[in-house]
């Protein structure tokens, strides 16, 4: 019989690179702007999801650095979609126990979004059942350069000596410092990429990608990934 891990089967951390929404609304001749409305259904659902299976922290790429070069219409359509849902899901996220988060440069979005963000943030922080952690404007380049900039500055200070620098040092210098790394990262639309996401913190995640398009990603889906996730065999670099 195959030697049972220790490691839980269900990963305490899930990040996701939401992608294919732009693809799905091309096959229903819809505008790019119907792709990400309907994405948003799936974004309810796979965090409902999240907590029926003991998901502890959910990370959904949502906006990255590199997409305020989209089209003025889609970048300001996105925004709106982001503050309405924070807007109309504030109350649900309190009842299901949803403490909302964010990762990236939260100081490049509009004011009215980040407002809006702010005080769900302050609002939903007591709640236990499922950190919803939205990367937005989110680069890990510009995370880790950011990290290195912060490191340098102690050490300049002198509250640092440069040989005592260790991983735990970058790793409490980066966005997710309180935040456990990702066990499983999840890629929709098939496509083979990292896309500038969790470099640092994906070093030992297991890989998932499904061709299914974002906005029809959904409880089954997730479930599917949790599944194969359960499977893995994960050694660490061990043996
Ligand atoms: C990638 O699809 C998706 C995005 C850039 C945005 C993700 C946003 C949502 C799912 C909307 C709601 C989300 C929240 C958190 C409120 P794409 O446009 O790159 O798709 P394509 O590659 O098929 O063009």
């Amino acid at each position: 019989m195959a030697k049972k891990s220790a490691i839980p089967q269900i990963p305490r951390h899930v990040a996701i690179i939401m992608d294919g929404n732009g693809r799905w609304a091309h096959q229903h001749h819809l505008p790019r702007l119907s792709g990400h409305e309907a994405g948003r259904k799936s974004v309810k659902e796979v965090a409902q999801a999240a907590i029926h299976h003991g998901v502890r922290y959910l990370t959904l790429y949502a906006f990255s650095v590199e997409n305020w070069q989209r089209p003025r219409d889609e970048v300001q359509g996105l925004m709106s979609l982001l503050r309405g849902v924070i807007r109309e899901e504030l109350n649900e996220m309190g009842r299901e126990g949803i403490r909302l988060r964010t990762i990236g440069r939260r100081q490049d979005l509009p004011d009215v979004v980040r407002e809006e963000l702010e005080a769900a943030i302050e609002k939903t922080k007591g709640n236990t059942k499922l950190d919803l952690i939205l990367a937005l404007s989110y680069g890990s380049r510009v995370e880790i350069t950011e990290a290195i900039q912060s490191i340098a500055n102690e050490v300049k200070a002198g509250r640092l000596d440069p040989e005592q620098i260790k991983e735990e040092t970058v790793t409490a210098h980066l966005y997710t410092r309180d935040i456990p790394d990702p066990d499983l990262l999840i890629r929709t639309s098939g496509e083979m990429r990292i896309s500038n996401f969790m470099l640092w913190q994906i070093s030992y995640a297991e890989i998932y990608v499904t061709p299914v398009l974002w906005p029809d990603f959904g409880k089954e889906e997730f479930a599917k990934a949790l599944a194969d996730y359960a499977g893995r065999d994960r050694r660490f670099g061990g043996i």
